[in-house]
């Protein structure tokens, strides 16, 4: 798929993974919807910083656990060219674990983390135009093959959307492609530091974490081939191996 002239939303832009996806997809030429829940000072600097780079930016606030959002942000974010690439990278990250969590959290997790990608990829594809091909990449975590106690139910919202990775291949070919990068040790966790980050990294194959340049073109290289579709990608330095 060629990128440039393409108009491309990506969820939870506003800053750190999410933001690194949406200036990659600017500076190859694609215009933007960017998403954003809270971080509206964020959205704002990564619009601009987009901009700077010759695309059109449009910022965009939904609370995605709100299961009318994700029709509300396809509606509005159909202007003068339609959304062609939807990045689905907003995500919650709660600490809990199978005793402990709620079912208040569960909700929130499996809405924000599962429900809204599905409802989101759904309404992409019913506002792509009949004669556009299109492309849709979820940001998934390779610990959904190995799980950890905690981050419990984002580890199972996360195994989900990996299945609906292969289910909406499926159901969405042959006109619009479905893949997902599945993310190790990129940036640390909201709160900690990045001397957190480099101690866990240092237990993986490639001993060091990987920021998110390797998560772009991972994204990017997703996107582009046309013959790719249904796959989920590891950007883990190798974590998977240990
Ligand atoms: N960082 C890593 O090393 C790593 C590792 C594995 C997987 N991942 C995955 O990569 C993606 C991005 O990670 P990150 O570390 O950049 O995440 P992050 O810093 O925690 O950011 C999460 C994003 O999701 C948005 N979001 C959360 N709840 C929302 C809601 N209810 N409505 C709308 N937006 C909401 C936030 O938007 P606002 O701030 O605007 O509210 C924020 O932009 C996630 O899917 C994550 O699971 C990351």
């Amino acid at each position: 798929m060629e990128l440039r002239g393409t108009c491309a939303l990506v969820t939870g832009g506003a800053h750190r993974v999410g933001r690194a996806i949406a200036l990659g997809l600017a500076e190859a030429g694609c215009d933007l919807v960017l998403h954003y829940g809270s971080a509206a000072a964020a959205a704002a600097a990564t619009a601009a910083a987009a901009a700077a780079l010759g695309v059109r930016v449009a910022t965009m606030q939904a609370d995605l656990a709100d299961p009318e959002a994700p029709e509300r942000v396809l509606a509005a974010a159909g202007g003068p060219a339609p959304v062609r690439i939807l990045v689905n990278s907003a995500a919650v990250f709660p600490d809990d674990d199978l005793e402990g969590i709620t079912s208040e959290g569960w909700d929130r997790t499996l809405a924000v983390n599962l429900r809204a990608p599905v409802l989101l990829t759904r309404a992409f594809a019913a506002a792509l135009p009949a004669d556009l091909e299109g492309a849709v990449v979820n940001v998934t975590d390779w610990r959904t093959a190995r799980p950890y106690r905690e981050h419990f139910s984002y580890t199972v919202a996360k195994g989900g959307l990996d299945t609906f990775t292969l289910a909406a291949a499926e159901a969405l070919a042959p006109r619009i492609r479905v893949n997902a990068v599945a993310l190790g040790a990129i940036l640390p966790p909201p709160g900690k530091g990045s001397e957190y980050l480099k101690a866990l990294a240092q237990q993986i194959p490639a001993g060091r974490p990987g920021g998110t340049d390797p998560v772009v073109a991972a994204v990017l290289f997703l996107l582009r081939n046309p013959f790719i579709t249904g796959e989920i990608l590891r950007v883990d330095g190798g974590a998977h191996l240990r």
